[in-house]
């Protein structure tokens, strides 16, 4: 399983970091198998799992059911639990739950933007922080690209020199203009994870319900995807349904 240290120790040795996200054991262990350096249970599970619109429906309560399958389905992996909406609005809070998904197994937490206070409290306590920069789904009002307008660039750009200084392994970009991911890439020393950042971040992550195609119908214009396990599992049971209609 890689540290944080080793994950940051990649971008010093120019090797790109693979990241996707993962909600259960069997999903788990087929990002294990495939390799990859990090798993994130994200808060899209939300979406991608219990089919609500916005990753604000769920808390800590469901996160660490999920958390926990994902660590036992993939125990060799770097696995990230996402705090959800509300777990951490102030530092204690923060701890807390971050401890909660340390003692199920995560290596490490990610959190949404900079919570007034949140990010220093954790890493005084040692606790290892994902950042998370660009598109915050769990506030923002559109979903739209973050970091269009010099101004948001400017706020960006400010907070990731932030989250870098305070001593975060590394942080994810999400939904950015290509040349601002890069220019960040550029100023930081912690490892940038892209999701819809460009080509230059120091890794990418994708949701892997996008990555798999597991739901029909439109994915984010970031993602890409590398099969089609919807019409694959349409055409399973069609053929189990035959099979038992078949009495075979
Ligand atoms: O919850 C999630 O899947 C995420 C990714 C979009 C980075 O936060």
């Amino acid at each position: 399983m890689l540290t944080p240290e080793e994950i940051k120790a990649k971008k010093s040795k120019g090797e790109m970091i693979s990241m996707i996200t993962a909600y259960d054991f069997a999903f788990a262990r087929i990002a294990e198998a495939a390799g990859i350096d990090q798993i994130l249970v994200g808060d899209s599970l939300a979406n991608t799992m219990l089919g609500y619109k916005s990753t604000r429906e769920i808390g800590m309560t469901e996160m660490l059911i999920f958390a926990a399958a994902v660590c036992r389905g993939a125990p060799n992996t770097h696995v990230i639990g996402d705090m959800p909406y509300l777990s951490d609005t102030d530092p204690q809070t923060a701890y807390d739950n971050a401890r909660r998904f340390l003692d199920v197994g995560c290596a490490s937490i990610k959190l949404e933007g900079t919570p007034e206070g949140v990010i220093e409290y954790l890493r005084s306590k040692d606790i290892p922080v994902c950042a998370h920069l660009g598109l915050l789904p769990q506030t923002a009002a559109d979903f739209k690209q973050k970091g269009r307008t010099e101004e948001e660039a400017r706020a960006i750009e400010a907070a990731a020199k932030f989250v870098d200084n305070l001593g975060c392994f590394e942080m994810v970009l999400e939904h950015i203009p290509e040349e601002l991911g890069e220019k960040i890439t550029k100023e930081v020393s912690a490892p940038t994870i892209g999701i819809g950042g460009g080509k230059f971040t120091d890794g990418h992550v994708l949701v892997m319900h996008d990555a798999l195609g597991m739901h029909p119908g439109k994915i984010p214009p970031f993602a890409k995807k590398f099969v089609d396990m919807y019409s694959l599992g349409v055409e399973g049971v069609k053929k189990y349904i035959e099979s038992v209609n078949a009495r075979a």
